[in-house]
C-alpha cells in the first residue's frame, strides 16, 4: 500500500530530506518577507515556511484557511521550536505547492473552541467534524468498536447483518414505517431482536452486530432516533455467564483504549433495592447520598405537613448534602426538579451540627428529630432535603433532585467509572397511559423459573431474567434470557393483550420457529452512542456521532424530514391531507 505520509509523521528522521504532505490550510500569515503556514490533517498540523524568493510565494499568499493544499519541502529545523505541537521541533522549507480546492470563509471557527452555535455546526457537520476535539471523539468511537469487535470474534462470535426493512417490533417506542408500492408498510427495526433470536435457532451459537436501531421517541441528551447497538445472543448462556461475558469485553475495551484497569465482577444490585435508595433504576455510584426512609422520626413530630402525611400512609424520604449549606436559589432550582417530578415540593433545612440554621422547615421542624437522623447516618452537618408523598412519587423525584444535587454542587467522585448490573426486574410493569400491566423488558424475556407458572396470574409479582448495565447514572445495555417455549411465549402474548389472530399475524413466524428446536438463549444489547458519550467524557450523545439529528430530531445538514415529491407518493398511494 502507498507510503503516506500524514502530518504529525515529521520526524527527526525526515531532517534535511524532502517530503511531500497533504492538508488543509489552518493558518496562513505573512511576518516580513516570510509567509507561514500551517497545514493539517487528521493526526496534526506542521509549519510550512514559504520564502519571498519562492516562485510560489505570491500564490501561496492568496490561499484561504481551510483550502486543501499538497506541499513538497523540504524538513528542517526550526529556530523558535513550538512545544504544543508534537511537530513543533521542525518546520518544512517550501519547494513547491499544489493548491486543490479553495475554501470559502467558514461559517464559524473550526477549533476547540469554537464561536459556532450547535445548529449552525449541524447544518456544517462536515466542517464541525474537521474540529480537533469531534475528530478525537469520531476516532475515539472507531478505537472503541474495533475492541469491541476483537473481542468477540476471538470468542468465537459471528458478526451477522439483519434487515432494515423490517416489521413492527415491541421494544416500547414508536416505529418507523417505511410506505411500499405495495400499499403494505415495512417498519425501521427497534432493535434486531427477533431476527437474533432466530439466529439461534438457526444454530449460530454465538452472535453479534454493530446494529443500526431506530426509535421515533422524545428525544433526550442521551437519545437519539437513530443508534447504534452492539447486539449480542448466545445459546446455553445463562444469566450470570452473559453478565461475566460483557464484564470481560468491558475489561478488554477500557485496557486497550483506554490503559484503563477495571475490576470484576461489577456490583449486582436489585431493581427494588435501587428504588428504594436511589429512586432510579440506573444509579449513579460514582457517589453516595443514597435516599433515606426518614418516616419513623417524625411519627409524632407537631410539623402538620409531615404527621398528616404519614396519617395519610404516605412516606417521607430525604437526602443529607453532606457538610454543605445550600443557597436558597440552588433550593429553588432543586424544588422545580421535584415539582417536574410530580412531587408536591421540597422542604429543607441546613443543620450545623447542633440546631437547625436555616430553610424552609427550620424553625419549625424538631432539632432532637434533625440530630437523631444526622447521628444515626453519622453525618455532622449540611443540608437535609425532604419529599413527603407517595412512595414511588417521593422516590423518583428525590433520584431527580440526588443526581441534579451531585452536579450542582460538583461533586467529588469515589471512582471515574462506576460500573452496576440492575438485576431482579420485575417481568410487568404498570402503564399509567395504557391502564394495564406492559412488559418492563419486551415480551421475549423470560419469566424466573419460580414464577413462570403463575405470571399471568399474578403478574405483580412476576419476575423476569434480565438484567441491564448502568455506567456512571446512564443505562448502558440490557437483556435478558429468552422464551423458548411455544407455550410460554403464547402465554406472554395473551396476557399482554394479544388475541390469537394478532399473535398469529405478528409473531407467528417466531412461534413456528420454535417448534423445529430452539436452544435456550439469552442476550444483551449495548447503546454503543451512550457507551462512547461516556468514556470520551462527553456531555451530549451528538457529540459522538459524525451524522446526528438534532434535538428535535431534525438532521439540518441535509434539511430533512422533507417532502418527497408527488410521484412517488402517488407510486406508494399517499395522499397529503
Ligand atoms: P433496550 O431497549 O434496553 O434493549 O436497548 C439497549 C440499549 O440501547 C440504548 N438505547 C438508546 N441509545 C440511544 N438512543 C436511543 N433512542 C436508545 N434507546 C435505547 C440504551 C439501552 O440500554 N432488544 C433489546 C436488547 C436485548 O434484550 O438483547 C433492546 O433493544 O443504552
Amino acid at each position: 500500500m502507498k507510503n503516506y505520509l500524514y502530518c504529525n509523521g515529521i520526524s527527526e528522521k525526515y531532517l534535511g530530506k524532502e517530503v511531500v504532505l497533504n492538508g488543509w490550510v489552518k493558518k496562513n500569515r505573512k511576518l516580513g518577507s516570510i509567509i507561514f503556514m500551517d497545514i493539517y490533517d487528521r493526526t496534526g498540523i506542521v509549519q510550512v515556511v514559504i520564502n519571498e524568493k519562492n516562485k510560489f510565494f505570491q500564490q501561496a499568499l492568496s490561499i484561504t484557511k481551510e483550502s486543501v493544499v499538497s506541499i513538497k519541502g523540504k524538513v528542517v529545523l526550526r529556530t523558535n521550536p513550538n512545544k504544543e505541537l508534537s511537530t513543533g521541533l521542525y518546520e518544512i522549507e517550501l519547494d513547491s505547492i499544489i493548491l486543490h480546492s479553495k475554501s470559502l470563509t467558514p461559517p464559524f471557527l473550526i477549533q476547540e473552541n469554537t464561536d459556532g452555535l450547535e445548529d449552525i455546526r449541524l447544518k456544517y457537520r462536515y466542517l464541525d467534524l474537521r474540529r480537533p476535539n469531534i475528530q478525537k471523539n469520531i476516532i475515539f468511537r472507531s478505537k472503541v468498536i474495533h475492541a469491541l469487535r476483537t473481542f468477540l470474534i476471538d470468542n468465537d462470535f459471528i458478526e451477522i447483518e439483519t434487515p432494515i426493512l423490517s416489521k413492527q417490533t415491541p421494544e416500547g417506542a414508536r416505529d418507523y414505517i417505511v410506505p411500499t408500492r405495495s400499499k403494505k408498510f415495512y417498519a425501521l427495526p427497534q432493535s434486531p431482536q427477533i431476527y437474533k433470536q432466530l439466529l439461534m435457532v438457526s444454530g449460530f451459537l454465538r452472535y453479534f452486530q454493530v446494529a443500526k436501531c431506530f426509535r421515533d421517541e422524545d428525544l433526550r441528551a442521551d437519545r437519539q432516533p437513530e443508534f447504534t447497538q452492539l447486539d449480542i445472543e448466545t445459546s446455553f448462556f445463562k444469566q450470570e455467564d452473559i453478565m461475566d461475558l460483557i464484564e470481560n469485553l468491558m475489561v478488554h475495551v477500557f485496557k486497550t483504549v483506554m490503559n484503563v484497569n477495571l475490576t470484576i465482577p461489577f456490583q449486582r444490585i436489585d431493581y427494588a433495592y435501587a428504588m428504594e435508595n436511589y429512586g432510579s433504576d440506573k444509579p449513579d455510584l460514582r457517589y453516595g447520598m443514597k435516599i433515606l426512609d426518614v418516616s419513623k422520626y417524625f411519627i409524632s413530630t407537631k410539623f402538620k405537613v409531615f404527621s398528616n402525611s404519614l396519617n395519610e400512609s404516605k412516606t417521607i424520604r430525604a437526602i443529607i448534602v453532606d457538610e454543605i449549606e445550600l443557597s436558597k436559589n440552588q433550593v429553588s432550582q432543586l424544588e422545580k426538579f421535584a415539582i417536574d417530578n410530580n412531587a408536591k415540593g421540597l422542604a429543607w433545612l441546613y443543620f450545623d451540627g447542633n440546631k437547625n440554621k436555616s430553610g424552609s422547615i427550620a424553625n419549625i421542624v424538631e432539632e432532637e428529630i434533625i440530630k437523631s437522623i444526622f447521628d444515626d447516618n453519622k453525618i455532622k452537618t449540611g443540608t437535609i432535603l425532604f419529599v413527603t408523598d407517595k412512595k414511588d412519587i417521593a422516590l423518583s423525584a428525590l433520584g431527580a433532585i440526588r443526581v441534579e444535587t451531585a452536579k450542582m454542587i460538583n461533586i467529588k467522585y469515589e471512582k471515574d467509572f462506576a460500573f452496576c448490573w440492575v438485576v431482579n426486574w420485575p417481568l410487568f410493569e404498570y402503564s399509567e397511559e395504557e391502564k394495564k400491566y406492559v412488559s418492563a423488558h419486551h415480551p421475549f424475556t423470560s419469566p424466573t423459573l419460580d414464577t413462570i407458572d403463575t405470571f399471568d396470574k399474578d403478574p405483580k409479582n412476576a419476575k423476569a431474567q434480565s438484567y441491564d448495565i448502568v455506567l456512571n447514572g446512564f443505562e448502558i445495555g440490557g437483556g435478558s434470557i429468552r422464551i423458548h417455549d411455544h407455550q410460554v411465549q403464547s402465554r406472554v402474548f395473551r396476557y399482554l393483550g394479544l388475541s390469537n389472530d394478532q399473535i398469529k399475524e405478528k409473531f407467528g413466524f417466531l412461534l413456528n420457529a420454535f417448534n423445529y428446536g430452539v436452544p435456550p438463549h439469552g442476550g444483551i444489547a449495548l447503546g454503543l452512542d451512550r457507551f462512547i458519550m461516556i468514556l470520551s467524557n462527553s456531555s451530549n450523545i451528538r457529540e459522538i456521532i459524525a451524522f446526528p439529528k438534532n434535538s428535535s430530531g431534525y438532521d439540518l445538514m441535509m434539511d430533512t424530514p422533507s417532502n418527497v415529491d408527488e410521484e412517488s407518493l402517488k407510486e406508494l398511494f399517499i395522499k397529503r391531507v
